[in-house]
């Protein structure tokens, strides 16, 4: 692929605030100069990535990825350089200046003619509701409720009883076998058919945006199943997505908060209320990705399932899955089994709202649960309650709160304060994870001092100067590949900033990283020439032990008498070398 010229990604980025693009995907915390984010490239505990607004530069202490805006995104949604500098530039709204950048964007995503046989078919079922076909479809909407507001912002769509996507795709060239696959049609006795038929439709969306797939709901008569999904491919799986996610992620960090529900509906319902930073599980288990895509939005999670017996069972795996990933969520319990759609129109808005600004603790929601199983006039039921719910106490970080609910449950029950205490102490406390930096390998003085030299080469022009002149090469691969890129940056650009360096290295991860991690070492910013002149000497002395070493090892090797006495010369030369 051609290279992106250096002044059009420099321009882009300059038009663009790092803070800003980041911030669409993962929820920030602002700490002093710099913001602080969950890190996305590995399993983040605690916020380890910090975002630098003067630098444009992000850094995770923890796994040491790091870059600039461009290698975020190309990261974040495993796509090339290229394909991210023109994303960053169309967020931007900057138009003109990438022509050539879309040009180079010779190698398609290989998943885009999936998204583009999805965008048809969205198109082409959005369309029918709108059309006499779609008339009862709009007024079973319009009877729950559902405007053409709300079928247009969230693209419900209506399926009929043809083949239309079939002839539609095939017409526009698309291969049979990729529509079949991707699940919008089936096929029987080499009979290809649309497999959704006179059904209400939802797209679903990826994190990005992309349609990946449909859900589709009966709205007339009757049918087994309520809901048919697309089946799973290579770009749709139910375990991965949560509903309305791309939508909800300004909301979610607006409000500071995630709302999570079950169903299509009661998301749809949320937002005619004004509570649009909702995403829906679609009725299955939260899993371990779920649960990360929720960090990423927010860490303040509420959970609101339907509140009917399965809706408290899916409640308690989604705080285990949760908790794994050290998050405690909120929880919402809706009255009379409701679920949060049929509660809106049941109970009405401000009834919802009061939930909402008084969600349950997760240890209150646990208690509770175990409350309603006990009798307390009966001793074994007290006994079992109290050694249930001593789980959960031992989690309480909070002195107050922990003595507060230990006195509340000891009026309860009728035991000692003590005796709840005792229970307590029982249980072992949980072990936590922790990570810490990874430890960085002693390093000698000879590879200090090449790290230091860049270290100044990246802020220094004349620092630059001294090691064309002086410097003959640096052991350390990698450095010296950063050093030979210093130099050429340096001769077409006439400066040296890091940030704008890290640009010119494009898609060269691992030497941004290293870059990046140099020049976070803690160094005094002045320097004196002299301290440079040191360090090129110490390179230069273990260049030459080097020299040494691998003489020696060629001497013992060596059978030829004669080219053994050239390489015992050479060794006298370099050890002469060494004592000056
Ligand atoms: N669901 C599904 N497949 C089904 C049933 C349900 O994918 N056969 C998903 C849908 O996303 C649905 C959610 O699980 O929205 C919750 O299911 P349910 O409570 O049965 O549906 P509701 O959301 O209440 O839908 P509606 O109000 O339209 O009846
Ligand atoms: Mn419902």
């Amino acid at each position: 692929m051609e290279k992106i010229p250096y002044d059009e990604i420099l321009d882009i980025q300059r038009k663009v605030d790092i803070v800003d693009v980041i911030s669409e995907y993962l929820h920030l915390e602002q700490k002093g100069k710099n913001y602080f984010a969950i890190c996305p490239f590995h399993d983040d505990h605690n916020p380890s990535m910090s975002i630098s607004k003067e630098k444009q530069i992000y850094t995770c202490f923890v796994c040491g990825a790091s870059g600039n805006v461009f290698n975020f995104v190309m990261n974040y949604e495993h796509i090339s350089f290229a394909e991210a500098v023109l994303k960053v530039a169309q967020k931007a709204g900057i138009g003109l200046s990438v022509k050539n950048i879309s040009k180079t964007i010779v190698k398609e995503s290989k998943y885009d003619k999936f998204y583009k046989m999805f965008e048809i078919a969205n198109k082409y079922y959005q369309n029918n509701i709108k059309t006499v076909y779609g008339k009862a479809a709009s007024d079973y909407l319009n009877k729950r409720g559902i405007t053409p507001a709300e079928i247009k912002e969230f693209e419900i769509g209506l399926s009929l009883n043809d083949n239309n996507v079939n002839k539609l795709l095939k017409s526009k060239g698309f291969d049979e076998s990729d529509i079949v696959d991707i699940g919008l049609c089936g096929k029987k006795d080499n009979f290809i058919y649309d497999t959704f038929r006179n059904r209400i439709m939802f797209p679903l969306h990826d994190s990005t945006g992309n349609v990946i797939g449909f859900s589709g709901r009966i709205y007339n008569g009757e049918d087994d199943s309520k809901y048919v999904n697309s089946k799973e491919s290579v770009i749709f799986k139910k375990g991965k997505l949560l509903y309305n996610y791309k939508r909800a992620i300004n909301y979610a960090k607006e409000e500071k908060q995630i709302i999570v529900v079950e169903g299509f509906m009661d998301v749809i319902r949320l937002s005619t209320i004004g509570i649009k930073n909702v995403v829906a599980t679609m009725g299955t288990a939260i899993t371990k990705d779920h649960a990360d895509l929720l960090r990423r939005l927010s860490k303040n999670i509420i959970l609101c399932f339907d509140g009917d017996k399965a809706g408290q069972k899916a409640t308690l795996a989604a705080i285990e899955v949760l908790e794994k990933i050290d998050i405690t969520p909120k929880i919402i319990r809706l009255e009379e089994d409701l679920d949060p759609d049929d509660y809106v129109i049941k109970k009405g808005k401000e009834a919802f709202l009061n939930h909402l600004k008084n969600p349950m603790s997760l240890l209150q929601f646990k208690i509770d649960i175990e409350k309603k199983k006990t009798d307390f006039n009966d001793y074994n039921d007290i006994s079992n309650y109290v050694n249930n719910i001593a789980g959960e106490l031992e989690k309480i970080n909070d002195k107050v709160v922990y003595e507060l609910t230990v006195k509340k449950i000891s009026k309860e029950t009728g035991l000692d304060v003590e005796t709840i205490n005792s229970l307590i102490s029982n249980i072992p406390k949980k072990e936590r994870k922790i990570i810490t930096k990874p430890k960085s390998i002693k390093k000698n003085k000879y590879e200090k001092a090449e790290e230091y030299l860049i270290y100044y080469m990246l802020k220094k022009e004349d620092v630059i100067l001294l090691y064309q002149n002086k410097v003959s090469y640096l052991t350390n691969k990698k450095l010296a590949m950063i050093a030979i890129k210093i130099l050429e940056f340096y001769e077409q650009k006439h400066y040296i900033n890091v940030t704008d360096f890290s640009l010119f290295l494009q898609d060269e991860d691992e030497l941004i990283k290293e870059v990046l991690r140099i020049d976070g070492l803690n160094m005094p910013d002045e320097v004196d020439d002299k301290v440079i002149e040191e360090y090129i000497k110490t390179i230069d002395e273990g260049i030459l032990k080097r020299e040494i070493e691998k003489t020696k090892n060629k001497i013992s090797m060596e059978q030829d008498t004669i080219k053994k006495v050239i390489l015992l010369e050479k060794l006298a030369t370099l050890k002469k070398k060494e004592c000056k």
